[in-house]
């Protein structure tokens, strides 16, 4: 049996892929094997460092279920989210920028009229929301599909609140002739990812707030073009400079119009104030 020291050890273990058959994996683990032991050289992790290390990660996993996905959130606050989506997603100039999917996605929203108030009941501001889906060339793309999602106006998802089986805020949006979607929800506020966990215990030891700009979710495609999954942030929202996941882009910031009660969009009639937000997607081709 060799004898390997804290030098010449890195390479032995990846010498150990040498019979993998799968060239990807191989590039992948060992680029990763490297990076773990130069970690642990450069910071010359202590024993207990090591521990603290595993019972974090094992606390990760414990806190996952069909509905919680500690590690995502692990990735998304440490930015590993948003960094593989800007390698996997790089977007010709004038398409709509990607941002990360988040874990609030629920698969299976019904597909609504346009015009459709997708509330549900859900408490919040409303907003009128409207635009076209366009080619690079400015070209309306009929029949693309926006698959939109948000918390309520409390900032909260249907998902987490305990016994909410129905969707709230949650719906599917096919574009007219025109190009054209509009419909109605509510004006996002700002929320805190959830903190109750292992990765809330990281945040307060980073010394980080959890919180996320107000936002609203879309999956935007269209056959023949790419499939994008992006946000709309609230423009002068609060935390739009330090979004716990590192997701906001200049270009997806909207200046949300106030408007006093009255006539609004679609011909109804409001009794609160209420909001609206114009915003065209730009797909690239396939
Ligand atoms: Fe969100």
């Amino acid at each position: 049996m060799r004898q390997f020291n804290e030098h010449d050890l890195t390479d032995a273990v990846i010498q150990q892929l040498a019979e993998s058959d799968d060239p990807r994996f191989k590039t992948v683990m060992t680029s990763l094997i490297r990076h773990l032991h130069d970690f642990v050289r450069e910071v010359e992790l202590s024993e207990a460092e090591w521990m603290t290390a595993i019972r974090f990660l094992t606390a990760v996993g414990q806190k996952c279920d069909d509905k919680r996905q500690e590690f995502i959130l692990l990735s998304d606050t440490l930015g590993v989210s948003i960094l593989v989506d800007a390698i996997n997603h790089r977007q010709p100039t004038g398409a709509v920028e990607s941002t990360v999917l988040g874990p609030f996605y629920w698969e299976g929203a019904p597909e609504v009229p346009l015009g459709a108030d997708i509330t549900n009941g859900a408490r919040g501001e409303p907003a009128f929301y409207s635009g076209r889906l366009l080619t690079l060339d400015g070209a309306p793309i009929a029949g693309g599909m926006l698959d939109v999602w948000s918390g309520d106006g409390e900032g909260t998802y249907d998902m987490q609140r305990p016994g909410q089986d129905e969707m709230l805020c949650r719906g599917k949006f096919r574009t007219d002739a025109e190009g054209r979607y509009w419909f109605r929800s509510i004006r996002p506020v700002y929320y805190p990812v959830p903190t109750d966990g292992p990765v809330g215990d990281m945040l307060r030891k980073m010394g980080r707030h959890p919180n996320r700009p107000g936002h609203i979710h879309m999956i935007v495609s269209a056959p023949g073009y790419q499939t994008v999954a992006t946000h709309l942030f609230v423009k002068d929202a609060p935390y739009l400079e330090s979004d716990a996941v590192f997701a906001v882009k200049d270009s997806l910031i909207v200046d949300f119009q106030r408007h006093e009660p009255g006539p609004a969009p679609g011909g109804s009639v409001m009794d609160v104030p209420f909001y609206t937000c114009e915003y065209d997607f730009r797909l690239a081709p396939a």
